[in-house]
């Protein structure tokens, strides 16, 4: 081989390595260009979300106050709330025969944040606290609203385990009494679709209004202790609000997959994330993105967390 050809060849290796970096530099800015972009487009969808909420709630100024109250209540049916409260610890919306019965109130605990904090079919009970609130619902979002995901609740073996919602509703209407109580409130009388939308109008009267973090954020600065409020500022610097936003902080986006939790009621639940595993709350902030942080502000946000 002449030293002609070995330079040559050597001349158009490095040629090659040349081009190779530069089309991977090239690609790289074209990926981190596609992520600003989508980054961009999902802030402003959910600025424009976040609007129509606060607008909904009639809250003003949008964007200047980002923590705000729940309002007291929201609008609900009372006869059909009512009616609902009943159905949540009825034993006849389940077909099991296990001595505590498969009602709601078995797993969703209203003494203790709406949520037994036990995993159920690989999965930990969501609080029905706020529920209303939510813009999708289950572990993954799956369900676009209150009413399926009520529906799906009666209806699936891995919860009430009720079977079809007409022989829920068949199997209630042999109550001649219960019968007429829908009929009062229903003009079509005791069916599936009615039982659904009874126990979602009572849901919505579980609401976590009167926290130390409600009173705080309607201006009542002392209700929150001084390293709270502090955990607040944090809250902000690490970016916990670009996911877990609005008046319940959180249940309104999907993230990867996961729902979004509401982290309002937090500090009554005793197991967190999908799997239920981890059951301290100290031990969820170093896992969550903007988590990696000091010792002692961890610990002001934990405090924070907690007031929720
Ligand atoms: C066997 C326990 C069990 C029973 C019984 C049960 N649930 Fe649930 N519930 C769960 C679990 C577990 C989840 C979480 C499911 C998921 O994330 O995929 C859940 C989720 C929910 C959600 C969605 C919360 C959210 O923010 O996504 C609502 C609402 C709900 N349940 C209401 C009810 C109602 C109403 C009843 C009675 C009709 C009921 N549940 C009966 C265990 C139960
Ligand atoms: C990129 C979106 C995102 C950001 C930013 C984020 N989270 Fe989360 N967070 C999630 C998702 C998604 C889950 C649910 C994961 C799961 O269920 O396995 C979650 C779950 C949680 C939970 C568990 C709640 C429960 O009831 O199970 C806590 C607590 C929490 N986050 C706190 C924080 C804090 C504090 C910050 C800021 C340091 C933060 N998160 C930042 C998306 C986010």
């Amino acid at each position: 081989m002449t030293r002609r050809v070995l330079w040559s060849t050597v001349g158009a290796c490095v040629v090659l390595v040349l081009v190779a970096a530069a089309l991977v530099a090239w690609y790289r800015q074209a990926q981190r260009q596609a992520a600003a972009a989508e980054a961009a487009r999902l802030e402003a969808e959910a600025a424009a979300a976040r609007e129509a909420l606060y607008r909904q709630f009639g809250i003003d100024a949008p964007g200047t106050r980002l923590f705000v109250p729940l309002p007291p209540e929201l609008p609900y049916h009372q006869g059909r709330a009512k009616l609902g409260r009943a159905l949540f610890n009825d034993r006849r919306l389940t077909r099991s025969q296990i001595s505590q019965g498969l009602v709601c109130g078995a797993c969703h605990h209203l003494g203790a944040g709406g949520t037994d904090s036990k995993v159920h079919h690989g999965v930990l009970t969501r609080s029905v606290y706020n529920a209303a609130f939510a813009t999708s619902y289950l572990h993954d979002g799956s369900l676009p609203d209150l009413h399926a995901a009520v529906g799906k609740m009666i209806e699936d073996p891995h919860f009430c385990w009720g079977g079809p919602l007409a022989g829920v509703a068949a199997r209630l209407a042999q109550d001649a009494n219960l019968a007429k109580r829908f009929q009062v409130v229903y003009t079509d009388g005791l069916t599936g679709t009615n039982v659904v939308d009874a126990v979602v109008e009572y849901l919505k009267t579980l609401v976590t209004d009167g926290t130390p973090y409600d009173f705080w954020c309607a201006g009542h600065v002392d209700r929150l202790t001084a390293e709270q409020r502090r955990g607040s500022e944090v809250y902000l610097a690490a970016g916990c609000m670009d996911c877990h936003d609005g008046p319940v902080l959180g249940s309104r986006k999907v993230v990867r997959g996961r729902k979004v939790p509401a982290l309002r009621g937090l500090g009554l639940r005793k197991a967190y994330l999908t799997e239920g595993k981890v059951k301290d709350l100290d031990a969820v902030v170093p896992m969550m993105p903007g988590g990696d942080l000091s010792p002692e502000d961890r610990k002001a946000l934990v405090a924070f967390l907690k007031a929720l």
